[in-house]
């Protein structure tokens, strides 16, 4: 343990462990939470919660949860494939294939879990089947700044059940620039190999800075290369983008049938923590042969299926944003509003999406300047200064009014100008 110890001491010393809360009431933005260090309480007003459209704690999701209690208890109490299956996980399954336009999907408990089963089960199937032999390596392309669940799954490809069934052939990953499609192409030409089989898969909405992948033009790289997965994670994209929040394929007017008769194969990763107030993860495919075997590889075997009430509330959710789509509407009306209201006041706001990522002058820390919005202005943002480059980040919701979004932008103008010292004021 001494090198934990010595090492968690050092993080403390160095001022960058993050700031802990504990949220003991919610009532639509507004919330009260604790300072787990101090014990201190703050009523804040929230601009960091991924609760987009509201729904996790909207009256008919809440309801159904409740409902499903009543009728499966809290827990399936075993994995979806041997006792652990309920009726509301294919309801759920169907739903999103209709709200995603692909017919097949499977559930996850998280998306971490959900990658790690496309890429592993994809890459290395479920288990030695006799007279059965896989011989052909796989390519896998991604982008710099996907989440961590994908480059954990990318990365784990070489050594999950691959390394169990000695036999597996080849992983073989590449990274190209972000969002670069031309170092996509070139990286293709230069490592795809006969008999391959290739994989490329992004963030849909890239989680920290906001911003669309270029998916057209992915998909006229890719269609040189046919068979190939386009695996888009969905997680920010979902509720968020689209005229009725389907995601990234209604944004670009292009329906997942069409990358189909490309020759391409396309998969979808929703989540149910951002748009549809619950948690758990999907993945959506167009053919039936590959949900099955997520169903039956290693991933999906070893672990407890979606809970009763999480399933759900996910159910009911995606019924509400299929249903009412004017809270999309709203989620991108204030996106847009607070986007301007920011560009108004001169702060540097990156991507394009109600991800809001606002790169501070070097001078300005994110974490001394999230803390006085919190201890001054009462408005809680998150700051980032481990994970990816240093900013704050900011989430839009449908729940916010535009007083509130002004709110957030004069508190951040009044920060701004009190942490700026005065020698820097003078050399600007
Ligand atoms: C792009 C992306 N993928 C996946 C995840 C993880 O999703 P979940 O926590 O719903 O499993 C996140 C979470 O922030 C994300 O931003």
């Amino acid at each position: 343990m001494d090198v934990i110890n010595d090492y968690m001491r050092q993080w403390h010393a160095s001022g960058l462990y993050p700031d802990k809360f504990i949220c003991h009431q919610k009532h639509g933005n507004q919330f009260e939470i604790e300072e787990a260090s101090t014990g201190q309480y703050h009523n804040v007003l929230t601009f960091c919660t991924n609760d987009v459209l509201g729904l996790a704690q909207h009256p008919a999701v809440k309801q159904a949860a409740i409902a499903s209690i009543e009728q499966y208890g809290t827990s399936n109490s075993s994995c979806s494939v041997l006792s652990g299956r309920i009726d509301l996980h294919r309801q759920l399954e169907q739903e999103i294939s209709a709200f995603k336009h692909l017919p097949h999907t499977h559930l996850f408990m998280n998306a971490w879990m959900a990658l790690q089963a496309l890429v592993d089960g994809f890459c290395h199937l479920a288990m030695p089947i006799p007279g059965f032999c896989h011989e052909r390596e796989t390519l896998i392309l991604t982008d710099v700044l996907n989440h961590g669940c994908i480059i954990s799954a990318v990365t784990n490809a070489t050594n999950r059940s691959g390394k169990m069934f000695s036999h597996s052939p080849k992983v073989r990953v590449k990274a190209y620039r972000h969002c670069d499609m031309a170092n996509l192409a070139q990286k293709l030409e230069r490592h795809a190999k006969p008999g391959d089989r290739i994989i490329v898969i992004s963030d849909a909405v890239f989680s920290m800075d906001g911003d669309i992948v270029p998916l057209p033009e992915m998909l006229d790289i890719m269609e040189r290369y046919p068979g190939s997965l386009v695996v888009m994670d969905e997680a920010h994209a979902s509720g968020a983008i689209g005229a009725k929040g389907g995601g990234i394929y209604e944004h670009f007017n292009i329906t997942p049938q069409s990358v189909v008769d490309r020759g391409l194969v396309p998969i979808i990763m929703t989540t149910f923590s951002k748009f549809a107030g619950s948690a758990g993860a999907a993945i959506s495919a167009p053919n039936r042969e590959l949900i099955d075997l997520l169903d039956i590889c290693p991933t999906s075997i070893g672990t407890i299926s979606l809970p009763p009430p999480v399933t759900a509330s996910a159910l009911e959710s995606i019924r509400q944003v299929r249903q009412y789509p004017e809270q999309v509407a709203k989620l991108q009306h204030n996106t847009r509003y607070l986007r301007s209201q920011l560009a108004k006041a001169d702060f540097e706001a990156i991507g394009e999406t109600n991800v809001i990522p606002v790169i501070l002058p070097p001078e300005l820390d994110p974490k001394s300047f999230a803390r006085a919005l919190m201890e001054e202005y009462k408005l809680w943002v998150s700051p980032i200064w481990f994970v990816a480059k240093p900013r704050l980040r900011i989430t839009a919701n449908a729940l916010h009014t535009e007083a509130e979004i002004e709110q957030l932008v004069s508190g951040m103008v009044a920060v701004r100008e009190k942490l700026f010292s005065p020698a820097v004021k003078v050399m600007a």
